[in-house]
């Protein structure tokens, strides 16, 4: 079984990540190394960023991944400001930023970048993103973040309403997840 560190200190995301990647016989192991989560414009910037600065420290293949939450009526914020606005505001802030504006207004974007690199080696990027709308309410109690008020295209349940598998099967990192997968397939 290949093994592979994921260099994270969130739970959820591991959860997903192993969940998936368990199903295809690559052992996920988590690595609590941290890294510089530099102002950039992109998501795939930040991941860049991390990924040099953590190939100097590890002895093996590792992946990363950055998410961020962008909602259309703010412009795209929080984006690549997600963490700190999740950390400052919290869910019930995205509520209040957007109480009053109607349900055609309400749609909003996932993205998921992950990183795949090794000692000395060029990385390779998997992104994924996914579609959906805020919520007016916070919804259920899994996962983590922004999951009770995204509402995915497709289903009318938030992504906190979802058992792991499920939200994989719609998310932004479960699109990106399918392409890192394909590619450790093929190595
Ligand atoms: P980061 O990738 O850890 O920088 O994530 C940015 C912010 O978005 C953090 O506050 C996360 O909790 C949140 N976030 C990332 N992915 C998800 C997700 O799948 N669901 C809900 N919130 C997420």
């Amino acid at each position: 079984m290949k093994t592979i560190y994921f260099v994270t200190s969130n739970r959820g995301k591991l959860k997903e990540t192993k969940t998936r990647l368990s199903e295809v016989g690559v052992n996920v192991v988590q690595k609590n190394l941290g890294y510089p989560e530099i102002q950039a414009d992109t998501l795939q910037d930040v991941a860049s960023f991390g990924v040099k600065h953590i190939q100097k420290r590890i002895d093996g293949p590792f992946i990363l991944e950055d998410a961020g939450l962008f909602i259309e009526h703010l412009n795209g914020f929080p984006g690549v400001y997600s963490a700190y606005v999740f950390y400052s505001i919290g869910c019930s802030g995205i509520l209040r930023l957007l109480d009053g504006v109607d349900a055609d207004n309400r749609k909003a974007c996932f993205r998921s970048v992950f990183a795949y690199g090794e000692p000395n080696k060029k990385p390779r990027f998997f992104v994924g993103e996914c579609h959906g709308k805020i919520s007016t309410q916070e919804l259920g109690n899994q996962g983590f973040g922004y999951d009770p008020v995204f509402v995915p295209n497709g289903d009318a349940r938030a992504f906190a309403q979802m058992d792991t598998k499920e939200k994989n099967s719609f998310s932004h990192r479960g699109k990106s997840l399918e392409k890192l997968v394909e590619f450790l397939k093929g190595m």
